[in-house]
């Protein structure tokens, strides 16, 4: 454990949960090996729904895309990005870990729905086994200045958008997410939108690199990370990556998003990572690697330009219209 390696700019000891302490048993049980004992006297698998609980080794675990093998950084120790987290379902601090076991995230079902062939529900195990499962090791940057490096595993969002068939009239790929009173204490906050909602443009979902997250660090996702399944666009800053999803929606109108429904003024659709458009409250031009002690200048599209710029070319070259 590497608690007192904390980064310089001071995660309250309070916010930073141990691994240990969220671990829930049915994980220590898998630590010890449980898992791989049962799986193999075929007692471990009875159905699909309690086939992946969250934070298991994944198994047998997905190939590496070489694309994507290296961000170019060290990747982050899990126990900083796994203890730093976004999940306002949970709470609107830092360290929701331990909260965020309460999310009911096995099994799960999406709802795909709106203008395309396969609208219905489908489960996750079922829709994972139409999907080429791998894994990529991506950046991320949050609006909030900070930044990690984490293998995630999952699929390309293109191959969900494929299957699904979308109609010639359907614009963008709308994403909500879970609301569950039992669970969730962050949703008796009224004042915020709920439900988390993001949107991208067919044009960005059909791009290579927006990912659908199903696990990180070689392991079924932890739930502090968004169990079962989440977004990841890693040029994007990371309000955009929504968590939890259940509803994939194909539709003519752009989604408005739960931070832009909030604070349009500071949040906007688009949110590409720029260093040269600051946010209203403070420069975007450096992040904090998280796990770290370092500040590392950001790069436009958080350095995937190669991947996306061109899929804004047609957009107004005011600097602006990356950011709303
Ligand atoms: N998704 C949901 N449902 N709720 C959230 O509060 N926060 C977003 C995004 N997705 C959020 C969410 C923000 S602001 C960020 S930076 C990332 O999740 C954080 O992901 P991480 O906790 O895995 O780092």
């Amino acid at each position: 454990m590497h608690f007192h390696r904390r980064p310089s700019w001071h995660i309250p000891e309070r916010e930073v949960t141990p691994e240990r302490v969220f671990l829930d048993r049915r994980s220590v049980l898998a630590g010890l090996g449980f898992a791989g004992l049962a799986a193999a006297s075929g007692l471990g698998l009875p159905g699909r729904a309690s086939a992946r609980p969250a934070g298991e080794a994944w198994t047998p675990k997905p190939p590496l895309d070489p694309a994507y093998a290296d961000a170019g950084r060290a990747i982050t120790p899990e126990a900083a990005s796994g203890s730093y987290n976004n999940f306002y379902e949970f709470g609107t601090h830092k360290g929701i870990a331990e909260a965020a076991q309460a999310l009911p995230s096995d099994p799960w079902t999406l709802r795909i729905e709106g203008m395309c062939a396969k609208a219905g529900e489908i489960g996750l195990e079922d829709l994972l086994a139409k999907m080429p499962v791998q894994e990529r090791v991506y950046r991320h940057r949050c609006v909030e200045a900070w930044s990690m490096v984490v293998p995630w595993i999952g699929f390309p969002l293109a191959d969900l958008v494929k299957w699904a068939e979308p109609t010639s009239g359907a614009r963008y790929v709308r994403f909500e997410t879970l609301v569950d009173e039992d669970s969730m204490p962050g949703i008796r906050q009224s004042w915020y939108p709920w439900p988390y909602v993001e949107g991208v443009t067919i044009e960005e979902a059909l791009n290579p690199l927006p990912f659908m997250v199903t696990g990180v660090y070689g392991k079924v996702l932890p739930k502090q990370f968004g169990a079962p399944i989440r977004l990841h666009l890693p040029w994007k800053y990371g309000f955009k990556s929504a968590k939890s999803i259940t509803r994939i929606s194909f539709t003519d109108t752009q989604p408005v998003g739960f931070w832009e429904e909030l604070q349009g003024s500071e949040y906007g659709f688009w949110a590409n990572v720029n260093p040269e458009v600051p946010h209203r409250r403070w420069s975007q031009a450096q992040e904090r690697v998280l796990g770290t002690g370092d500040e590392a200048p950001t790069q436009l599209y958080n350095g995937y330009g190669a991947e996306v710029a061109g899929l804004y070319a047609a957009m107004d070259l005011d600097k602006r219209a990356l950011w709303f």
